[in-house]
């Protein structure tokens, strides 16, 4: 784990394109689901981040084949021949736990590590579980591992409790070589999950309904290993549209599914900011004072809780008062003591913040406690007087791909110290 640190200095206004780098969270399910196909699944696009590696990690240690060229990463699984995941990989990431229903679904058994709670939750596994024991695996819970078997695995009708990306993502990936049908209902519709089943399909696979409330999914005996692109990165676009109105700059972002941050863009709107569509980019530009206003956060197609924390420094120094409600993870405001660090007026009520617009952030010594909390002092540090210095960007490095330069090409100051 590095331990570097950036030195942003701030109030540089930021001008140019940028290029948004494949999605993260589209590319660890792909990666996992490259377990299902028989020969050698190749997919494009995959950024170059920390969790990227960390799959591969966990991918080899089952004893396939990964090679991470550029942004092009194959995954060759013919000597698949391990079904444990150690505790070690699985508390570097938990959606390593991915791989629950891939493997499940090639090799019938597989064990690994429960995951533990992180920064921003607890983070159950409750639903993936459930889900699993319909189709008819058994799990067992002991010192620590989660083991499941698949000895009479069979098509079924889950319905989820609560909409989970990743548990919706795991039944799909156990159904597709499962006899008979499968229906999710009460599924998550992010636009992850309908890359995955495009992914899925293209090797072969029978399933409908990704991005709707109900998944279908009819197994076949067979998938065969394809090529794949993944889709663009909708936090890290998000990400580059709050910079562009929060340094007073005219951003373009290119490489972006507009549908996909359509709640950004509606925001940013309501707030004063001039937001245009130009077929796979979008323009944000921004001067003045941009106008308070309050989100809440909800699942796809609802405002992103990956894109709030960036959200919330944005409104730290916006006109007026506003209120952002956090409804789907219980302790997602870590950002908010090291804001303050930096001059912002926020008031926390459970899962409530109160922000009160200031004229301006004062640069401070900061640290990231998970990805997009740092995003979002990344964002401040943009935005604000002086200089700061921003501790942990590890964290950052999971998430955003080449951030220096992409960031400097359109003007940021910053600069990455190593730690030694
Ligand atoms: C994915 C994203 C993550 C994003 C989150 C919500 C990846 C790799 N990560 O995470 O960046 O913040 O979606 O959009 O795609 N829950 C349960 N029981 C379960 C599963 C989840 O109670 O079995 C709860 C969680 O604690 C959380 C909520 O459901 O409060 C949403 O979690 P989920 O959609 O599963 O998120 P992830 O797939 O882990």
């Amino acid at each position: 784990m590095t331990m570097d640190r950036y030195v942003i200095t701030g109030k540089q206004r930021l001008e140019g394109t940028i290029r948004t780098s494949g999605a993260k969270n589209a590319s660890l399910p792909l990666m996992a689901a490259a377990i299902l196909a028989e020969g050698t699944t190749v997919l494009q696009e995959i950024p170059h981040l920390t969790d990227i590696t960390s799959m591969a990690d966990v991918l080899v240690s089952l004893g396939c084949k990964v090679t991470l060229d550029h942004n092009e990463c194959s995954i060759d699984t013919s000597a698949l021949n391990d079904c444990i995941v150690d505790e070690t990989l699985m508390r570097k990431m938990r959606a390593s736990n991915l791989i629950l229903g891939p493997m499940l679904a090639r090799n019938g058994r597989v064990k690994i590590s429960r995951p533990g709670g992180c920064a921003i939750g607890t983070r159950p596994m409750d639903q993936h579980i459930k889900g699993l024991q319909e189709l008819g695996v058994t799990i067992e819970e002991r010192h620590g591992y989660i083991e499941a078997r698949a000895d009479k695995m069979r098509g079924g009708e889950i319905y989820f409790d609560i909409p989970s990306v990743g548990a919706t993502e795991n039944l799909m990936m156990a159904a597709v070589l499962t006899e008979g049908t499968t229906l999710i209902r009460n599924a998550a519709r992010e636009p992850e999950i309908v890359d995955l089943q495009n992914l899925l399909n293209k090797m072969g696979a029978k399933i409908r309904g990704a991005g709707t409330h109900v998944i279908r999914i009819d197994g076949v005996h067979k998938l065969t290993s394809t090529e794949h692109t993944v889709i663009p990165d909708r936090i890290e676009a998000g990400t580059h549209m709050v910079a562009a109105v929060m340094t007073g700059g005219d951003i373009t972002v290119e490489n972006i599914i507009p549908e996909h941050v359509s709640p950004i863009i509606a925001k940013l709107h309501q707030g004063g900011a001039e937001v245009t569509q130009n077929g796979d980019s979008v323009r944000v530009r921004h001067n003045g004072k941009f106008k308070a206003v309050d989100i809440k956060t909800l699942v796809y197609p609802g405002f992103p809780t990956d894109l709030q924390p960036q959200f919330l420094a944005l409104l730290t120094i916006a006109d007026g008062t506003s209120i952002v409600t956090e409804t789907i993870f219980e302790n997602r405001f870590q950002h908010v003591a090291e804001l303050r660090r930096m001059g912002a007026k926020i008031t926390i009520e459970g899962r409530t913040a109160v922000i009160h617009g200031r004229p301006n952030l004062e640069g401070a010594f900061v640290e990231a406690t998970d990805l997009r909390a740092g995003a979002a002092l990344f964002l401040a540090a943009l935005a604000a007087e002086d200089g700061t210095v921003l501790e942990r960007i590890d964290h950052i490095d999971r998430g955003y791909e080449d951030l220096e330069r992409k960031y400097r090409e359109i003007g940021a100051k910053l600069q990455r110290v190593v730690k030694q």
